[in-house]
């Protein structure tokens, strides 16, 4: 069921095509009082047909079929076209989303496969702040992609190889000798840093790590046994931070830098029988055409060091491979952080040159900005220290429920407690995926959870203020819902219904554009304007105490509609909503 943006659209597209073939009508909403969209197409086809505007936007609107959805149209001066829709249309569209358990959302047109990497981050280490972002943003992209019916595999690309391994390996072996109950990593990034640091300090134990490297990559027994306790430490506790942030990730979604190893060789390779490799300096290299430095000197992508050993590179070109290969994705979306956007641009020119990309498939960096601190720098504690996840949450709900307590003081313990935690994990998720990902995001307790501006408990807070009205009236918002359209569809005799409709029409258009740019922001941003149309709504318009009951009818249809596409759109960020709070 489309909305009426891609509704009009679709009816100009025609008229749009007899002027020039493929010309977009460009409909948007229209800030206009009283027009609902416009279309802006006339004016760049005027500069290329060199025709006044308003001549070819009145010979679009005189071909296209419009007086179906449109009580008015008219072209101004300018060449914009003016479109209102017509009430019984707008009626009849609100009743039939109502009852629509998808509320007008639309599908893709055709199933994609879809590999999405995310999170992603390195054992024994703590998640640090980008960490957090791809956890977040990568979640939302997964619901929003699965909903529109793609089938999405999600890959923890968790970075558990590396020569680190050595160091990391030996510390836990002194650890354990060291008598503690059973070796464990413990804090995670203590555990590093301790480890970092006895290799600094110690000759001898310099070469026992470089000696576990190689026992690791060899495959020594005794060592993988306590490489996989490292690992599992780790994977244990990330699915526990997972499981507290209520995203999808499962243990079982970890493909580990490691899956990769025994691909690497052939990796390098297909790569010299495809007579793309160049040795430089004792070491392996791909030179991709379009790639230099700032001496306009030709950038390596190093796929096999002098040493013999792999890197980074040479695992994401084994990524790609095994994704569009075994996986047989048509879409590969790699959720990581700005800085690594030359080390994707590079694997990626390299995967399509190796052919490891077959042709009109996609790999997407699906890049996002610093996360910050108020003062703008890097996102540490005072310390200075990485922020621990896991105080990070505690910290979340723990400010949630003091916001909770002042604003809802009647809450029972058990609805309080669990409201605290839906607003505070829902606050730090959508704060994230409010901001536009590529920009640099400023981290703020008080404004994420502040009950007024784009937040996430002024969203959920607007959402449960429903509920109350129908907890008042006795009613089910449900059913109501499923019963649209055998109601009478919505009278909009005030402008503010008739704006609150146009809004829950909208909602298709907003999910189809924050999937089309992997940008959860629009959706965000949608869902604020509609929670805003409410409250202008509520202000002016009686629901329980309307004029007449297919009034108050009709406003409960507006109201539980509203709840819905709210509630639901919150379910496609990660974001719950509770009835009551
Ligand atoms: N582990 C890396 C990091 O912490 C992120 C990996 C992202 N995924 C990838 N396929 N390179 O920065």
């Amino acid at each position: 069921m489309a909305g009426p943006l891609a509704l009009l659209s679709a009816r100009l597209q025609p008229a749009f095509d007899h002027l020039a073939t493929g010309a977009d009508p460009v409909v948007r909403p229209s800030t206009r009082e009283g027009v609902d969209f416009q279309a802006n197409g006339a004016l760049p086809l005027a500069k290329v047909l060199g025709r006044p505007p308003a001549e070819l936007a009145a010979e679009v609107v005189a071909g296209a079929r419009l007086d179906d959805l449109c009580a008015e149209v008219d072209v101004d001066a300018k060449g914009f076209v003016n479109l209102t829709l017509g009430g019984e249309w707008l009626a009849a569209a609100v009743a039939a989303v109502s009852a629509d358990p998808r509320l007008g959302r639309s599908r893709g047109e055709r199933p994609l496969t879809v590999v999405v990497d995310y999170s992603s981050p390195n054992v024994a280490k703590e998640m640090a702040a980008h960490h957090v972002r791809t956890t977040i943003i990568g979640d939302a992209l997964c619901r929003l992609l699965a909903d529109a019916g793609h089938r999405v595999v999600r890959e923890n690309h968790v970075g558990d190889w590396g020569t680190q391994f050595g160091m990391l390996i030996e510390h836990l072996v002194d650890a354990g000798e060291a008598g503690s109950e059973e070796l464990s990593v413990g804090d995670l990034d203590g555990f590093y840093r301790e480890a970092r640091a006895a290799f600094d300090a110690s000759e001898d134990f310099r070469e026992r790590s470089r000696r576990r490297v190689v026992s690791l990559q060899s495959g020594d027994p005794e060592t993988l046994r306590l490489w996989h306790q490292l690992v599992d430490q780790s994977i244990g506790y990330f699915a526990a931070v997972y499981r507290r942030l209520g995203v999808l990730l499962q243990p079982e979604d970890v493909v580990g830098e490691s899956f990769y190893n025994d691909q690497l060789p052939e990796v390098v390779a297909e790569l010299e029988t495809k007579g793309l490799l160049v040795e430089s300096e004792g070491a392996r290299c791909v030179f991709p055409s379009g790639f230099t430095n700032r001496d306009g000197q030709p950038l390596p992508l190093i796929v096999q060091k002098s040493d013999g050993g792999y890197n980074y590179a040479t695992t994401d070109l084994a990524t790609l491979r095994d994704r569009f290969g075994r996986l047989g994705a048509d879409l590969a979306l790699y959720v990581v952080g700005a800085p690594q956007a030359l080390h994707f641009q590079m694997v990626f020119a390299v995967g399509r040159s190796a052919g490891w990309v077959p042709a009109g498939r996609e790999p997407v960096h699906v890049a996002f900005g610093n996360m910050l601190g108020s003062d703008r720098k890097m996102f540490k504690t005072r310390a200075g220290d990485v922020v621990k996840m896991s105080d990070l949450l505690d910290e979340a709900v723990q400010r949630a429920a003091a916001a909770v307590e002042r604003k809802s003081p009647d809450l029972t313990a058990g609805e309080a407690g669990a409201v605290a935690v839906a607003v505070g994990i829902g606050a730090l998720k959508y704060a994230d995926l409010s901001t536009d990902r590529t920009r640099d995001y400023v981290f703020d307790w008080d404004r994420m959870l502040a009950f007024e501006g784009n937040t996430a408990p002024y969203l959920q807070y607007a959402h449960a203020r429903i509920h109350s009205i129908f907890r008042r009236a006795e009613r089910d918002p449900a059913a109501l819902l499923a019963g649209a359209p055998a109601v009478a569809a919505p009278g909009l005799g005030e402008p503010e219904e008739r704006a609150l409709a146009v809004a829950v029409l909208g909602f298709d258009t907003a999910v189809g554009a924050a999937l089309e740019s992997y940008s959860p922001h629009k959706l965000c941003a949608y869902l604020f304007e509609l929670a805003g149309s409410f409250t202008a709504f509520y202000e002016r318009c009686p629901v329980l105490r309307a004029e007449s009951p297919s009034v108050r009818e009709s406003r409960l249809l507006l109201s539980a509609v509203t709840a819905a596409v709210l509630r639901s759109g919150l379910g496609l960020l990660g974001i719950e909503a509770p009835e009551r709070m």
